[in-house]
């Protein structure tokens, strides 16, 4: 076969998208995206279109050297879609793709400097590429010159150059790193060009086994380069996700980028690479607690996604182990997003999620009524409280009863609310009493009570309409604060706004029973250690709620049968009560057919058994 230019092989082959359904076409795409460009050699074929490009060849460069040197060109749209994320309208920004190849990269980064006001002059300063392959070089600097862009370019094997806080540094700190690293195996891997990555990777902190790919190396080096507010934009290879030998990448990874962001391709995105990619897009310094999991179907996905929009799942994962494990197929998260944006609306819209109060010592301030009988604290110094935890809260109301029983069953019931002026009065000696016990026990050194004006008293927080359980093994819950008691910070308590409708307050512990709130937990919530689903009032106030049309419609319903399955709750028969709801909810009020309710009821369990690590049975409790 004749050889073609890597020029070719980027602008006729590489460019083209794989359609969404011609996956397994193979090569015959290469005589496809050729053919778009000229017709006519087009209608001669493939071998006839293959020699209208050779005719134009000079320097040589096989596939078998491209593979040798891990050259496989990013489709454009991919590399728009990171440009856009590296330059990130900073007209300034220095970008520096440290493979460039021949610069689709920056040459769509050069483009969103001059969209973002850059001068032209300028961008050939702001825009940096290095690859070891002259000609690619060559080809990359004619064509940025051509697009009126032009660029700095070094041919250099990476690993040569030293970060900008090295003394033989040749590169300042950059902005932005951009590109699509080499993807060498290991056996390719090898010998002193292995040697050099390895240490350059350590430098930066990251010990890499003898196993990792080429691309390890590369990306943990480039990123040596950056300022520390700069900012990741990569093709990198769907392993980085589950090999074990990028453990310590994604690692790393945690610990290096105040925020991570993760786009997974369900297809194949490169027409002469096999490789499964995703795409890295990080900022910033200092470490992450969680990282977004954005999965699409394609390329051609990237132009509608938002980052922190319906489709993200937001991922806490163990320090240790895969980053795949809380993954959906596509059409599961598209129904959602769907059922999201057509009848939900997000928690945040019927009243905002806030922290309880943080007294610092629960088991000092929350008292019983024994306590409180014991130092003749009378009640109007104290205020009434669901007690510390969320066991007691099983049904979907929290009612004076229920408070009245925790009461007389030795809960903690109370928090102790004094005010100054308080402890001058006759019947504060009681008060004084306990505040000089607390003292004795040394309540106020705990943090939260030396740091408060008067350590021994709590911020109280004004009893909330709804309470909302953060912390779940199996989900979130809302449950209406009929007793309109205060609360503490086991869980979160939800005001209403004035605006809401009034049935919201009934309504919505009922309705979250549904399959596409609890896939919303589970996409929005963070998991911790042991499978704990948390989630703090910002990804509670994102948690999707049936909107009001579709709330009234389940609530006609539902309202006549409340008390019964408040009861089916409160005996732990959860998923009659789903089942109850997805019917009148997502069946009946929002036309979704048996099928979709299904496939959402399969979705939220799925996430929420993978979470767990365990099959919930039907009535687990
Ligand atoms: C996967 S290609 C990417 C090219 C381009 N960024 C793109 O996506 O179209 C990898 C490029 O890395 C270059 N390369 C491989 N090892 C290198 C190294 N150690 N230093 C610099 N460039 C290298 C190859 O020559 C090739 O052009």
């Amino acid at each position: 076969m004749e050889e073609l230019r890597p020029c070719e092989t980027r602008h006729g082959r590489a460019r083209k998208l794989i359609p969404k359904d011609s996956l397994s076409r193979g090569r015959a795409r290469e005589t496809a995206s050729s053919a778009a460009r000229k017709p006519a050699a087009a209608a001669a074929g493939r071998s006839r279109s293959l020699r209208v490009m050779s005719s134009r060849v000079q320097v040589p460069d096989t596939p078998g050297l491209r593979k040798t040197r891990g050259a496989f060109f990013t489709p454009a749209p991919i590399a728009d879609y990171l440009a856009e994320w590296a330059v990130e309208s900073d007209p300034q920004a220095r970008v520096l793709d440290p493979t460039c190849g021949e610069s689709v990269f920056l040459e769509a980064a050069g483009r969103k400097l001059l969209e973002a006001g850059a001068d032209q002059g300028a961008i050939r300063r702001q825009v940096i590429g290095v690859d070891l392959h002259r000609d690619s070089v060559e080809t990359s600097r004619a064509l940025l010159e051509r697009r009126g862009l032009g660029g700095t370019f070094l041919v250099e094997d990476f690993f040569a150059l030293s970060p900008p806080d090295c003394l033989d540094a040749r590169l300042e700190p950059v902005d932005a790193v951009i590109g699509n690293p080499p993807f060498i195996r290991y056996q390719e891997h090898a010998g002193l060009d292995r040697k050099r990555s390895v240490q350059a990777a350590l430098a930066q902190g990251v010990r890499l086994s003898g196993l990792a790919s080429s691309w390890a190396a590369l990306l943990v080096h480039a990123c040596g380069f950056l300022k520390p507010e700069g900012r990741l934009a990569m093709v990198l290879p769907a392993e980085l996700l589950s090999v074990g030998y990028a453990e310590p990448v994604r690692r790393w990874l945690r610990r290096r980028f105040k925020a991570v962001h993760l786009v997974m391709f369900e297809r194949l995105q490169f027409e002469d690479a096999l490789e499964r990619v995703v795409l890295v897009l990080a900022r910033g310094s200092g470490g992450c607690n969680a990282f977004t999991l954005v999965p699409v179907q394609d390329a051609e996905d990237l132009q509608t996604i938002r980052i922190f929009g319906p489709m993200h799942l937001n991922v806490a994962p163990a320090h240790e182990g895969k980053w795949t494990d809380f993954l959906l197929p596509v059409h599961q998260r598209q129904l959602f997003d769907r059922v999201v944006s057509e009848h939900m609306v997000s928690l945040d819209s019927y009243g905002t999620p806030s922290l309880g109060t943080v007294t610092g010592a629960n088991d000092y301030f929350c008292i019983s009524e024994a306590t409180r009988l014991e130092y003749t604290i009378p009640e109007r110094l104290l205020a009434p409280i669901s007690p510390p935890g969320t066991r007691h809260l099983r049904g979907l109301s929290f009612g004076k009863r229920d408070w009245e029983k925790l009461r007389d069953a030795g809960e903690s019931v109370w928090i102790l609310r004094g005010e100054e002026p308080t402890l001058l009065r006759a019947d504060a000696a009681g008060l004084k009493r306990y505040i000089a016990a607390g003292k004795a026990r040394g309540v106020d050194d705990a943090y939260k009570c030396r740091v408060r004006d008067m350590w021994w008293r709590p911020p109280l927080v004004t009893p909330p309409d709804l309470f909302f359980t953060y912390m779940s093994h199996r989900y979130p819950r809302l449950i209406t604060n009929s007793a309109a008691v205060s609360f503490v910070n086991s869980m979160h308590g939800v005001r209403l706004r004035v605006n809401a409708p009034k049935l919201a307050k009934q309504a919505l512990p009922l309705l979250a029973f549904n399959s596409a709130t609890m896939l919303g937990a589970e996409i929005h919530g963070r998991t911790y250690g042991g499978g704990v689903l948390k989630m703090e009032p910002r990804e509670a106030a994102s948690l999707p709620m049936p909107g009001p049309k579709a709330l009234e419609a389940a609530w006609k319903h539902l309202a006549p049968h409340r008390s019964a399955l408040d009861r089916q709750l409160r005996q732990g028969l959860w998923t009659g009560v789903v089942k109850r709801v997805d019917e009148a909810l997502l069946h009946q009020a929002c036309r979704l057919s048996e099928a979709e309710v299904t496939d959402l009821h399969a979705a939220a369990r799925s996430l929420r058994e993978r979470r767990t690590g365990r099959e919930i049975l039907p009535e687990d409790d």
